[in-house]
């Protein structure tokens, strides 16, 4: 996909400006976009809606300043492309993705809640993909981007991808949104983010109430159960998993308590009554239990009582 001839060599804030395509303009595609436009790269936001967004738009910062960028919304795969940037829900990963995967030979990078979206791409070991974490929070409104949380991208090699290549991408999206850090190896906190996701999001969802509302003592016992399970299951996907159902529980509870105020993503869903993440998060690990023959009494609970009310 890299057409050296073809890039736009213009120089940014942090050195020469690359073309990123970002596929997925909900919240955090648009945080990314408007975060590399303003650091000086050039962006192509992929589209499959019929009316294509106003390529004018809003982006209040975390310090409340407010820009106008234009953005480049597009229904075409441009060509002379750096970086692929997936943003979109996880179930839409693979029917966002796959049209345009054998023309891509630049660096992949898939950002989504819930693992096990990658298992359904056809990647052969040409590509160079790299999974990714993140907090940062964001609230897509219309045209406008509120950056609503600061947070912290953990980006790592899922295959294929030369370490120097890492660098300089960890660099060149550290300068755009701060902090990205590499992690050798990514399996880790993705797995860390599912636990959080797999206690927050379907209780939250279930109750529709704030993240802040599963400190309440009356949540107690029933994620205490969930860490139990969380636990027991996480530390046979990952050898070096390095907690116990102590620590789990307490960055759990640590994520509700930062993000308080917030409905979480899954909450919303429902609320709205679109399509959950919960086959990528609860789900994810339903299926991981069949494998290894453990039985998430917990997690199945919650799904199903996620599903009698859809
Ligand atoms: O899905 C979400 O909303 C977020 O990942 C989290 C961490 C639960 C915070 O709301």
């Amino acid at each position: 996909m890299t057409n050296p001839s073809k890039q736009n060599h213009s120089v940014s804030r942090h050195g020469i400006s690359k073309h990123i395509v970002i596929i997925g303009h909900g919240a955090i595609g648009l945080l990314w976009a408007h975060s590399l436009v303003t650091a000086g790269h050039q962006v192509t936001l992929l589209s499959h809606r019929d009316t294509l967004p106003d390529s004018r738009q809003q982006f209040i910062t975390n310090d409340g300043k407010t820009v106008t960028n234009n953005l480049t919304f597009s229904h075409d795969f441009p060509e002379a492309v750096d970086l692929v940037l997936v943003t979109t829900k996880a179930y839409q990963v693979h029917s966002a993705l796959s049209p345009h995967l054998k023309h891509i030979s630049v660096p992949i990078i898939l950002l989504h809640n819930g693992m096990g979206a990658v298992d359904s791409l056809a990647i052969d070991h040409k590509h160079q993909v790299v999974l990714a974490t993140t907090t940062h929070g964001a609230l897509k409104n219309n045209d406008t981007l509120t950056h609503t949380g600061l947070g912290n991208t953990i980006i790592g090699n899922y295959q294929n991808t030369d370490e120097s290549v890492l660098q300089q991408w960890q660099q060149r999206l550290h300068h755009a949104l701060a902090s990205v850090e590499i992690h050798s190896n990514i399996k880790q906190p993705l797995l860390l983010k599912l636990a959080i996701n797999c206690v927050i999001n379907p209780l939250t969802a279930i109750h529709q109430c704030k993240n802040g509302e599963l400190l309440n003592e009356s949540f107690q016992p029933q994620i205490d159960k969930l860490t139990a399970e969380l636990q027991q299951i996480i530390s046979k996907l990952d050898d070096d998993w390095p907690h116990d159902e102590i620590s789990l529980k307490k960055m759990i509870m640590a994520v509700a308590k930062a993000t308080a105020n917030n409905y979480s993503s899954m909450a919303q869903d429902v609320k709205y009554q679109r399509r959950t993440e919960i086959d990528f998060i609860n789900g994810y690990l339903i299926s991981k239990s069949h494998q290894l023959g453990i039985n998430l009494i917990e997690n199945n609970e919650l799904v199903a009582t996620l599903a009698a009310g859809s």
